[in-house]
């Protein structure tokens, strides 16, 4: 019979053999998804002996890793700002890049002073939630057309128990024709990785949706739909904010250019982002 520690070192050798990026990292959030406590307990009790039916199960957790699958959908639980989100299957994992769009979302509602937020391709609802939560005086409107995701971001909204949010299912490449008070700020993380790139992607990014990911030949299909159907549902002196791909942000601004002054930010790693929209 093992001790934590003992199949900790066990776990992460299987994950290293297997080329697992962070092998060890993995292995340990992978443990803890068995350790009923925090890390501090986890460093007072490892070497205490752990099951056999905990240590068969922690090492088939450990195969799916081997397998591909990504540590978030194997623990299915993942923080982003400041909550916890369910992800899995059919959901994109929400990514530390978009807390910083989120950020600039939230500083501008604050210094507007802004009631009305849509937030298109909500997906886990990681970006809409995490303003609603942080603004309970806006209304925010999270759009979504996969079943899948859609589902996460219901199970997310009720797990944070918000009363100012509302999903709706909706394809935001066609007009939206229902019935919703204008916005103040339309955030969006759309799919935008050109369509030729995606066989190319990381083999753990590839196990997450499609159609959270492909953006069109160029990368900008989504970017100029929302031009096209959404910048009527902004009200004047409204702002889009937009995640994207790294060079895409001079394509956006021009996309933009005849209604909009847009200002473009760089992410964490010093890489161009984040495009801020100005309704004119
Ligand atoms: C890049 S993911 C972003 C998810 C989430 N906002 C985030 O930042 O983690 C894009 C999302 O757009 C959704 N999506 C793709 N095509 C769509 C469409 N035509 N209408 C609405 N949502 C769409 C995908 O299902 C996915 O959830």
């Amino acid at each position: 019979m093992s001790n934590w520690r003992e199949l900790l070192k066990k776990g992460t050798e299987l994950l290293k053999a297997a080329d697992i990026d962070d092998a060890g990292f993995d292995a340990y959030q992978l443990l803890l998804t068995f350790f009923n406590g925090s890390t501090t307990e986890y460093s007072l009790y490892c070497y205490e002996a752990v099951n056999e039916c905990t240590e068969a199960e922690y090492l088939e957790l450990i195969e799916r890793r081997v397998a591909g699958e990504p540590l978030q959908y194997i623990i299915g639980k993942w923080d982003f700002y400041k909550s916890s989100f369910f992800v899995g299957e059919g959901v994109l994992i929400p990514r530390p890049e978009t807390e910083e769009l989120v950020e600039k979302c939230i500083k501008i509602i604050k210094k507007h002073k802004l009631s009305v937020v849509y937030d298109l391709c909500t997906g886990s609802g990681c970006i809409g939630l995490s303003i609603a939560k942080e603004c309970p005086e806006v209304r925010c409107f999270l759009f979504e057309l996969y079943d899948n995701a859609f589902s996460y971001a219901q199970r997310n909204l009720r797990e944070m128990n918000l009363h100012n949010v509302q999903l709706i299912k909706c394809d935001v490449l066609k007009k939206f024709d229902g019935e919703l008070p204008p916005a103040d700020l339309i955030v969006s993380n759309p799919p935008y990785i050109e369509s030729a790139e995606i066989k190319s992607l990381q083999k753990e990014v590839l196990r997450e949706p499609h159609t959270a990911l492909d953006g069109g030949a160029d990368g900008l299909v989504f970017y100029r739909a929302i031009y096209e159907n959404w910048t009527e549902k902004l009200n004047d002196n409204g702002f889009f904010a937009f995640e994207c791909g790294e060079n895409q942000t001079e394509d956006i601004i021009k996309l933009y250019a005849e209604r909009f002054d847009s200002v473009a930010y760089k992410d964490m790693y010093g890489n161009d982002r984040i495009v801020i929209s100005e309704k004119l």
